[in-house]
């Protein structure tokens, strides 16, 4: 069995649990969704979600990874099979596993991307594109191979690869230094360093002139589409009563928070026995908001909103245009535009690093504890599995369908199932007492009152609702997506559900062995 090991500070673990929050998620889905959702009438069930199940579960999660901790294991099969008393329950615990391994795969290419970008405009080659929207949407999509599958294997492609191996190699080199040496020494570093790039970027935003060519196109009317709820010919109720915004929203706050993936459970896991869990999780909730609503939505939107107004805003050109078409784009018309490109793809690809490094801690604690083989060991055959998928990812690069399959249901499906049943089982199987007493265990803030009743009820119902809605509205589609084969070319929306089938198949030789070690020490 490994050696235990912990956080080497309270602040370290702090931050690298907010270095897992905040990433791609906060600087371009968050703006993405709040422009497309009509800007401030977005924030309204953004709000909600944030309270009723973000941080409240946040909280929960915390608790039950120190739980788990303090009994020994670091992983969530270990700690789900302790939590349902069953071998049963470590495949349960699986989910939270696999979801950030697979998220990872295509994470990866994402944050390959940003690096691309970072390099190309502190070399000046980005700002010589110009200010022409469609020559950069088709430099976009050549440099990511989103026009044929294996685009990116040619020689003309080969720079890709290269910030991929990159990326790659810095995220295994990371995790293979373990807790302190490899997670909190890089995030005690990146964290700082990514604020201070975004308050340069904002400072630059906030102070830009309104548009000459059109002068209603000003910051100040930027930030009001961010932040008013009501846009000219429509009424709050209107937007809200779609049911669309509260899903959504729902979904930004899960995957923004890192909430339900398995990462702060198993990051929690390597906290001291009774260390604080209340504080750290609010101080990394609010962190991360931080990053999310004042630095993420006040860069993007206003930006986009001066030099290119209302319209391109809310309808970015596909699912990553507005990150890596429209801003580029901005970035080019300013002054200085370079030197403030590069500061937002490198802010952004240290906002990746620190979550894609989070994504594979879960799997290495299980291959640790669970077949009791050392780091390098564990770290050699999370590196077969990643390379494996991320292979397929960037092979399967054409119109991002392999990455957009995985991302559906990874980040949307799964990432619902296991917040659910994380939610189910702090509240009614751990039992709401003992949780509670979990998470003042250590407390360094009082805890409101109605918490208990906002994590035994309200977060459970709201979460069956939203998933139900969810379920109706996407699943058939999906389905039918699977099932339907294309006309021309591989099936590779059936091939990523097959990769999917292939991890589930591998996890689960690699719970059935840790099952039979875990018997050994602590019958079920
Ligand atoms: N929470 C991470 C993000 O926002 C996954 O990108």
């Amino acid at each position: 069995m490994s050696k235990r090991e912990y956080w080497g500070t309270r602040v370290g673990a702090i931050l690298a649990v907010t270095g897992s929050a905040v990433g791609l998620g906060n600087f371009l889905r968050f703006p993405g969704q709040a422009a497309k959702y009509g800007g401030g009438a977005f924030l309204i069930p953004y709000l909600v979600a944030f309270l009723v199940v973000g941080l409240p579960m946040a909280m929960a999660e915390w608790a039950l990874g120190r739980w788990g901790g303090r009994r020994g294991h670091n992983s969530a099969p270990g700690i789900f099979r302790m939590l349902l008393g069953s071998r049963k329950g470590a495949y349960v615990g699986m989910i939270g596993t696999i979801m950030p391994l697979m998220i990872y795969m295509y994470y990866l290419f994402v944050e390959a991307w940003c690096l691309s970008y970072a390099w190309d405009y502190l070399t000046g080659h980005f700002g010589r594109l110009g200010a022409d929207l469609a020559v950069i949407e088709d430099h976009f999509l050549t440099l990511v191979g989103a026009r044929a599958n294996g685009a990116l294997f040619t020689p003309a492609a080969a720079r890709m690869l290269l910030f991929l191996g990159l990326c790659f190699v810095a995220n295994t080199f990371l995790i293979y230094r373990g807790i302190t040496r490899g997670i909190e020494k890089f995030c005690n570093l990146a964290m700082p360093l990514l604020v201070v790039c975004a308050l340069v970027v904002l400072g630059r935003v906030l102070t830009l002139p309104a548009n000459p060519a059109h002068p209603e196109q000003s910051v100040v009317n930027g930030l009001g589409y961010m932040w008013n709820p009501t846009k000219p010919g429509e009424t709050l109720w209107s937007a809200l009563a779609n049911p669309e915004i509260w899903l959504a929203a729902t979904g930004q706050i899960f995957f923004s928070l890192s909430v339900g993936f398995g990462l702060i459970l198993t990051y929690a896991t390597y906290l001291k026995p009774n260390d604080d869990v209340a504080l750290s999780s609010v101080t990394a909730c609010a962190g991360n908001e931080f990053c999310e609503v004042v630095l993420g939505g006040m860069i993007a939107i206003p930006a986009a909103f001066v030099f290119l107004g209302p319209a391109v805003v809310q309808n970015p050109p596909g699912t990553f245009g507005l990150g890596f078409v429209t801003l580029p784009n901005v970035f080019n018309q300013m002054p200085l535009g370079s030197f403030f490109g590069f500061l937002f793809f490198f802010l952004l690809f240290l906002a990746a690093i620190t979550s894609s490094l989070s994504m594979l801690q879960p799997s290495i604690s299980l291959l640790e504890e669970g077949l009791k083989i050392g780091r390098r060991a564990s770290v050699s055959i999370l590196t077969f599995v990643t390379l494996a998928g991320c292979f397929f990812v960037v092979y399967f690069s054409k119109d991002f369908t392999a990455l957009d399959t995985l991302d559906f249901w990874m980040a949307n499906f799964f990432i619902f199932i296991f917040a659910t049943i994380q939610s189910v089982v702090f509240a009614w199987v751990l039992g709401i007492g003992k949780g509670m007493e979990e998470i003042r265990r250590g407390a360094e803030i009082r805890l409101p009152r109605a918490l208990p009743f906002v994590l035994k009820y309200v977060s459970p119902v709201y979460l069956l609702a939203i998933f139900a809605l969810w379920a109706w509205k996407n699943l058939p589609e999906r389905w039918q997506a699977i099932v339907t084969l294309p006309k021309e070319g591989p099936p590779v929306v059936l091939l990523s559900v097959v990769l999917i089938a292939a991890v589930v198949a591998f996890f689960s030789m690699i719970v059935a062995a840790a099952n039979r070690a875990w018997d050994k020490e602590e019958p079920s």
